[in-house]
């Protein structure tokens, strides 16, 4: 009895994790390093939640519904591909919690324009997209929703990539506004983490990796599929010759070998010589193919069981979402009676 007492005591005292993705197209080394990682390194001493952000999706897909919803398999499968187990972490889907949208509404009152046109997040976003004052409010105000997103289980933690950290500057900077105005103490500010310090390059070199910039390793690719992407990574441009003195700085392939490869040692040495013009770039990336696929091929295979399950998971998000949607209700009740919207007695 005892035990039992403790586990519940524990399991009480859990601080919480809020992150997830949008349902827009397969997961990449990108995502693997910068937060999923830490979810599943976290997964049992955090009360950890997941969220498959289709509403945030929709937010620059709105006219094509259908990718949205396959997506959303695809997601779970490769969370559980990546070693998310689904009887920890609960994984579930933005729009089967509504109370989201809910909180959304009431943090709005807290954030200005200035404030979002100034997040680094969405000026790159939209600066990439071309947009400005035509850009669709559900677009513009995405980020105020992902703050509803954290703030409607009240997260202690978010593991996100580099890039994501300024929307969970904002979060905090929403909840103690909220906070302070009503003269609560409800909504926590959480902290971010961020997996691996820098970006992880796209396989062309640019800062960022994604699917539509075509530069992606996914989780998914196959060992040809990966070995041809390594193969293609771009290097020194400007050494023509093995015997050519090389860049390290800037080259893809040692990127990605600090990323990925654990013998610091033999990385140290590859780049020496490679400075040195003492070996070709196809050793380099030999070295780098095989460390990558070490890594990655329990992951793909892993992805092989998942489709198979797809059904299963799904309906387990589902589920997942019911309970999430409960603690959301308790937030956004409390938020209501903050606001002196409670009009029961
Ligand atoms: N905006 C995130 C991305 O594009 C996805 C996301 C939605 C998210 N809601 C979140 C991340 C809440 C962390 C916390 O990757």
């Amino acid at each position: 009895m005892g035990y039992k007492l403790l586990e519940y005591v524990v399991m009480e005292n859990k601080k919480r994790i809020l992150t997830g993705d949008r349902p827009t197209g397969r997961l990449h080394i990108g995502h693997l390093l910068g937060s999923i990682n830490n979810r599943v390194r976290l997964q049992e001493e955090y009360e950890e939640f997941v969220i498959v952000a289709n509403i945030q999706a929709l937010s620059d897909n709105f006219d094509n519904p259908g990718k949205v919803r396959e997506n959303i398999e695809e997601l779970l499968c490769d969370y559980y591909a990546c070693g998310l187990d689904f009887n920890k972490a609960n994984v579930f889907i933005q729009s089967e919690v509504p109370e989201i949208h809910e909180i959304f509404i009431y943090l709005s009152n807290f954030a200005t324009v200035q404030q979002i046109q100034h997040n680094p997040t969405i000026k790159t976003e939209m600066a990439q997209k071309g947009i400005n004052l035509s850009t669709p409010l559900g677009f513009f105000f995405y980020p105020i929703h992902q703050t509803a997103d954290i703030l409607c289980v009240n997260a202690d933690l978010v593991p996100v990539g580099k890039d994501q950290v300024p929307m969970v500057e904002s979060t905090r900077d929403l909840a103690r506004k909220f906070n302070k105005t009503y003269k609560v103490n409800l909504l926590h500010e959480p902290d971010s983490l961020v997996g691996t310090e820098v970006n992880v390059p796209g396989i062309d070199g640019a800062e960022k990796m994604g699917k539509s910039l075509n530069n992606a390793i996914y989780l998914s690719d196959s060992e040809e599929e990966l070995r041809k992407k390594v193969f293609k990574v771009y290097t020194d441009p400007n050494r023509i010759h093995a015997t050519d003195p090389g860049k390290v700085e800037g080259n893809v392939a040692f990127m990605y070998h600090d990323l990925f490869n654990s013998n610091t040692e033999e990385v140290e040495k590859m780049k020496d010589m490679y400075r040195k013009g003492n070996i070709k770039d196809m050793e380099v990336k030999e070295k780098l193919f095989l460390v990558m696929n070490e890594k990655l091929t329990p992951i793909r295979e892993r992805r092989l069981e998942a489709e198979k399950m797809k059904g299963e998971l799904l309906a387990r998000a589902i589920e997942s979402s019911k309970k999430v949607s409960n603690i959301a209700r308790g937030v956004a009740d409390s938020m209501k009676e903050a606001m002196l919207l409670n009009f029961k007695n």
